[in-house]
């Protein structure tokens, strides 16, 4: 048996072998609920995570207020997402502090190079802590599989004085109950509209690009994708109860928008199929953040009874 490591994910998607997608030769999950009627829980695999382990705070801001809010979530929040921004300038060390606080990490870096540099560049994330991690889907099939192969030898790497066999499957929750890092496919940025696709070469809509790189993520073994709250119940019907569905462009009833253009409350979100909800500004920007988290929380958990 495999010892349960300090730190254990608590709010990682509890996923059994059984609930793992099954993928076919063409890769739609078996058992997809492409019938399955209106209402019914697509997402029930996430609904035993409390509304506090579903949504991840979006620090986009420099280190020492990074830390400050990781410091003032604490106990409250369980996952921190860190982009490009503030990687870039700190390095991997921002990963290492913040999981320090108990925190588990989204490294949301959008790798997208050939298969052998996203291979070690998804590795380098796993080494630096992160329990997520994204991927441009558009860098195709091979690419993806190298990143599941590079996070699966970080995970290897990080955990090599953990007894027991480490299973190949990413969606397989471990016998200590400690998850492989979740992988992502990035598919379509909500920044391109159908003419900067176009201008780029991509003569399809964004809606059928998205569903088009969704399942080639899922094909890739990829754990799931991030995409706009409203497509996240065509993607649960795509991908199945299994797959991680991580949704930004969420605000809370009555809150700014930002620069966000397609927008759904926490509770729509996650009743729409989100497993997961990145929340960025209404939190980190708020006079309280700890009270907009809290808020944020008991507006999920009212809507949910
Ligand atoms: O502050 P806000 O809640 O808008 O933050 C959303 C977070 O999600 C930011 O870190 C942003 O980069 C990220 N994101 C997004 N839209 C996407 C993909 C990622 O807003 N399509």
């Amino acid at each position: 048996m495999i010892s349960t490591p300090a730190g254990t994910p608590q709010g990682a998607p509890q996923r059994t072998p059984q609930g793992a997608p099954q993928r076919t030769p063409q890769g739609t999950p078996q058992g997809t609920p492409q019938g399955t009627p209106q209402g019914t829980p697509e997402n029930a695999l996430f609904a035993s995570l409390t509304p506090a382990e579903r949504i991840i705070v979006a620090l986009d801001c420099g280190a020492s207020q990074a830390i400050a809010l990781a410091e003032a979530l604490q106990g409250q929040a369980h996952w921190l997402k860190v982009g490009m921004t503030l990687f870039y300038r700190e390095g991997p060390g921002i990963v290492a502090a913040l999981k320090e606080k108990g925190y588990k990490v989204f490294v949301d870096l959008k790798l997208h190079d050939i298969p052998h540099q996203v291979r070690g560049a998804a590795k380098s994330v796993v080494l630096s802590g992160a329990d997520m991690l994204s991927i441009h889907a558009s860098g195709g099939r091979a690419m993806m599989e190298a990143a599941r192969e590079g996070a699966l030898a970080g995970y290897r790497e990080l955990h090599k004085g953990v007894d027991g066999i480490i299973s190949e499957d990413f969606a397989e929750q471990m016998p200590s109950g400690r998850l492989l890092p979740i992988t992502l496919g990035i598919t379509v940025l909500t920044s391109m509209d159908t003419q900067t696709m176009a201008s780029v070469g991509i003569d399809a809509d964004a809606s059928a690009q998205v569903r088009r790189l969704a399942l080639l993520a899922h094909e890739a073994g990829l754990s799931g994708v991030v995409a706009s709250p409203l497509e996240a119940q065509m993607l649960r019907r795509l991908l199945g109860p299994g797959a991680a569905i991580v949704t930004p462009g969420v605000r809370p009833a009555g809150s700014s928008t930002d620069d966000q253009s397609r927008v759904a409350t926490p509770l729509a979100a996650l009743e729409a199929g989100a497993s997961h909800l990145v929340i960025g500004r209404p939190i980190t920007e708020a006079d309280d953040p700890v009270l907009a988290f809290a808020t944020i929380v008991s507006e999920i958990e009212r809507g949910l009874a």
